[in-house]
């Protein structure tokens, strides 16, 4: 994401609609906000805009000086150059002449900035480019470090770089239109300078969607149901951007989650985006009732069943409200468009299934609360857009799917702790694997190659051997598809390498399991899951 700071220059809003259009996520802010505040932004590049105001005046804004510390590219526009300039040690003088309007600048050497950017060319074949001008002052000296990449005969700097550092200072303004190859110039800065990805396509979403759920919430309270999914995240990230405190996650872990996944929800939410998240660990009460019963249907049932019980438990405890929050009246579900198209026409049974665990079905009746879902009009990838956008880290918000029931219905059988433990373990080595594992042909890593893989722990023994010792112990499979409906699927014919790589370190690392298998059934006539 790109850091504008604004220094209270008319167009400041353009450069943020330039960045925005390069599909880049920035945001303003002032230009006094502290080097604290620099630094804990996590820019990828930062952008000072220009000022009515000299650089000369007696109090004139500074950029903070975190801003030339960071390590991170910078660009300067008109006074945000001007003030780069002081600040880094060169010079700014007022000019005798105030240049305003359409001017025509040579681009110099090869800067990262303008290489292959111009309007023309001149006689001696040097790049030209007609910009937007508007000024009184202007650098007279370049700071250490710097050299000129655009000139003319008023404005003998019109633009400067420390192509080292990745600063970089335009006199004209990128972002009006009338600077012919503006959006070029800032889509080079965001895109190939500070190296950020061009995938952020939801800004108008965001301030409108804001916008609605502010609207529609009020001054009310809010609670949803975190899964660690998708879906629910990015509702949550969503509505937490419009109304901070008012939302409360409720985070149920009923322990059939992957490794390290509630850590990683706990750390995302909590920790990160300062969210109001209360963690359930349910792990006992979901592997008590889960004893004894091995029927893939009835523990399917009795996950959803337990699911809600928990659910509704948190929710009436905070629909009462508790130390400062008044009472919940809304509950928020990440219900996606897809969902909402399924549950209005004709059904496959697989739907109603995956609905009565993804969103929590018939609760908001049952606990009189009013409904939000704010995601209803997008479908999955926008729904991913939009995470990215809200600043989820893209390997959370591009996951393979995962079922409500979790590894509950990858553990054959009968739901023991000690299963799920052995499960996790060789799942994240898969995971780990096919993450590490970049095809030569595509270039892309096995994992993003697949559209879902996971291990399936299987309830049966077989002997090896391992060092002189005879082992008696557990067998999983790998299972990984290639599908765009989920409903067909080819089994993904991955490199023997990688399942070989997959199969020693299981075997090796997870005390326990002795032997592994990769399923080559599709679906049909096989399902994806086991079970
Ligand atoms: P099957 O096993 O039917 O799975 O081929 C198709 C897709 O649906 C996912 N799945 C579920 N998702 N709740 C969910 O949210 C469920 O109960 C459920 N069962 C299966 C499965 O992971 C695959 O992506």
């Amino acid at each position: 994401k790109i850091l504008i700071l604004d220094f209270g220059s008319q167009v400041t809003q353009l450069i943020a609609r330039r960045v925005r259009e390069a599909h880049v996520y920035c945001e303003i802010h002032p230009c006094d906000v502290s080097d604290d505040f620099v630094r804990d932004f996590g820019a990828n590049g930062i952008i000072l805009s220009g000022s009515h105001a000299s650089v000369y005046e007696e109090e004139t804004d500074r950029a903070p000086q975190a801003v030339f510390e960071l390590g991170v590219p910078v660009l300067g526009i008109c006074y945000g150059m001007q003030t780069m300039a002081q600040q880094l040690g060169g010079k700014v003088e007022a000019g005798t002449k105030r240049e305003f309007g359409f001017a025509e600048v040579r681009a110099h050497g090869h800067s990262a900035l303008f290489n292959a950017i111009q309007d023309r060319t001149n006689s001696e074949g040097h790049g030209l480019l007609e910009v937007w001008m508007s000024h009184g002052d202007k650098v007279t000296e370049l700071p250490p470090g710097f050299k000129v990449i655009a000139s003319n005969d008023t404005t003998p700097i019109a633009a400067m770089a420390d192509e080292e550092r990745k600063f970089y200072a335009v006199q004209f303004h990128p972002e009006v239109t009338h600077t012919r190859q503006g959006q070029a110039m800032l889509n080079r800065f965001v895109l190939d300078i500070c190296q950020t990805r061009a995938d952020w396509i939801m800004g108008d979403y965001i301030s409108e969607a804001v916008e609605r759920i502010r609207q529609q919430v009020g001054d009310e309270e809010v609670i949803l149901g975190l899964s660690g999914g998708v879906d629910s995240s990015v509702a949550a990230a969503l509505i937490h951007r419009a109304i901070g405190d008012q939302l409360t996650c409720v985070f149920v872990d009923h322990g059939l989650l992957r490794l390290n996944e509630g850590k990683m929800v706990m750390e995302m939410f909590a920790g990160q985006l300062h969210a109001r998240v209360i963690h359930v660990d349910a792990t006992a009460q979901f592997m008590g009732q889960l004893a004894g019963v091995s029927d893939p249907e009835a523990k399917r049932k009795i996950i959803g069943r337990a699911f809600v019980e928990v659910f509704k438990a948190e929710a009436a405890k905070l629909k009462a409200g508790t130390g400062g929050h008044k009472g919940a009246t809304f509950l928020a579900q990440g219900t996606i468009y897809p969902d909402v198209i399924e549950s209005g026409g004709a059904k496959s049974k697989k739907a109603v299934t995956i609905k009565s665990h993804h969103n929590v079905g018939g609760l908001p009746e049952q606990l009189g609360l009013k409904l939000l879902e704010p995601l209803r009009d997008l479908f999955k990838d926008e729904v991913r857009q939009l995470g990215v956008a809200l600043g989820l880290p893209p390997d959370m918000v591009y996951r393979h799917p995962f079922p409500g029931p979790g590894l509950g219905v990858r553990i054959l059988g009968e739901v023991k702790q000690e299963f799920a433990d052995l499960l996790r373990q060789a799942d994240a080595i898969f995971i780990e694997e096919l993450r590490s594992t970049i095809d030569d042909v595509s270039g892309k890593s096995w994992y993003d190659l697949t559209s879902q893989a996971f291990t399936v722990f299987l309830p049966v023994k077989s002997v090896g051997v391992m060092g002189d010792g005879r082992t008696y112990d557990y067998v999983v499979s790998l299972r990984a598809v290639i599908t765009s409906d989920f409903m067909t699927a080819h089994w993904a014919e991955l490199p023997y390498s990688l399942l070989g790589r997959v199969s020693n370190r299981i075997i090796n690392e997870v005390r326990g399991i002795n032997r592994v298998v990769y399923d080559i059934s599709g679906k049909p006539p096989a399902t994806i899951e086991w079970e």
